[in-house]
């Protein structure tokens, strides 16, 4: 059995239907206060910014009864040179079983993975991927169909926006292909992959066909931290216009449409929050189910049994 979750294709399509399986038992469960992890030192290094993704790891650990230590990476010894290799052998010197990584630099989890005996979980790799958030969105809509893998082949989604710069998307890809979900993308054509025929998915050109065909559409950040956003369409208000999705413009062609979105969202520009606070919005299952995702991601690779 793997000790480390860096990528989707580390998990067969069985052990997808298992982690999701058992998110749901967690989830079901009145109370939470397990001694799963009971002893075992989860260790949090994040080198981006994080809410969702760290509150929710960190949450289904302490739930599961683990030890939870927060590294300040910018008040750490990395600050005075000393590699992040030598970071997790030290930290495991003192006991860490998992290391929790965001990170940017592409790489360096299975580097990591090779030269550490603890748990590498992947919370976040720069563009690249982004595993538990896929596997949290899977089960979101997984619970939309009654908990009915079948029916996932029925579904069509669309995944909007800067997917060329989305590790989330890249991800998506993966876990969808799985599950035979017919996949869709729609975005500024600077914001699209060249190679988007890998992944198996299919370009929409307009947002009228966008709203009208798909079942669930999964909005993304325009992610004005990681590059100069406007230089890939002219303002955020023409971007809103052609990609942003609000309450009035779904109502007469599919009130019924979904939406979801990875957080954090941009009021205004991929979406409205009138939209993101609706009926039509699994934007808050999504955070809450991350809980649960993660807390069986844990199990499993934490304990070898699971
Ligand atoms: N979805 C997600 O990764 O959110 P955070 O950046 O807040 O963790």
């Amino acid at each position: 059995m793997k000790k480390d979750f860096l990528d989707i294709k580390d998990l067969t399509k069985k052990d997808i239907v298992n982690i999701l399986s058992r998110a749901k038992q967690l989830k079901e469960l009145s109370s939470l206060n397990l001694d799963i992890l009971k002893n075992k030192n989860v260790y949090f290094l994040f080198f981006e910014p994080s809410t969702r993704t760290k509150m929710s790891f960190l949450r289904a650990a302490t739930l599961l009864g683990a030890n939870c230590f927060d590294l300040e990476t910018s008040k750490s010894s990395l600050t005075k040179g000393e590699s992040l290799l030598e970071t997790l052998v030290n930290l495991e010197s003192l006991g860490a079983d998992a290391f929790i990584i965001r990170i940017k630099e592409v790489g360096f989890l299975d580097l990591f993975s090779k030269k550490i005996k603890a748990s590498i979980i992947n919370a976040g790799e720069g563009k690249y991927r982004h595993p538990s958030q896929a596997l949290l969105d899977l089960y979101t809509i997984w619970e939309e169909c009654n908990y009915n893998f079948e029916k996932l082949k029925k579904l069509k989604v669309t995944i909007v926006g800067d997917i060329r710069n989305s590790r989330v998307a890249r991800s998506l890809f993966k876990v969808f292909s799985k599950f035979e979900i017919e996949t869709y993308i729609y975005g500024p054509s600077t914001y699209l992959l060249e190679n988007f025929g890998i992944y198996n998915v299919k370009p929409l050109y307009s947002l009228k066909k966008v709203i009208s065909i798909s079942d669930i559409v999964i909005l993304l950040r325009i992610q004005l931290e990681r590059q100069n956003a406007r230089k890939y369409f002219p303002s955020l208000k023409t971007y809103n216009q052609f990609y942003g999705f609000s309450l009035e413009k779904i109502k007469n062609i599919n009130p019924n449409l979904k939406i979801m979105h990875p957080g954090p969202f941009n009021d205004g520009v991929e979406i409205e929050s009138l939209l993101a606070y609706s009926k039509n919005s699994l934007i808050f299952k999504q955070v809450k189910n991350g809980v649960f995702v993660r807390a069986a991601i844990l199990e499993k690779f934490l304990i070898k049994e699971a």
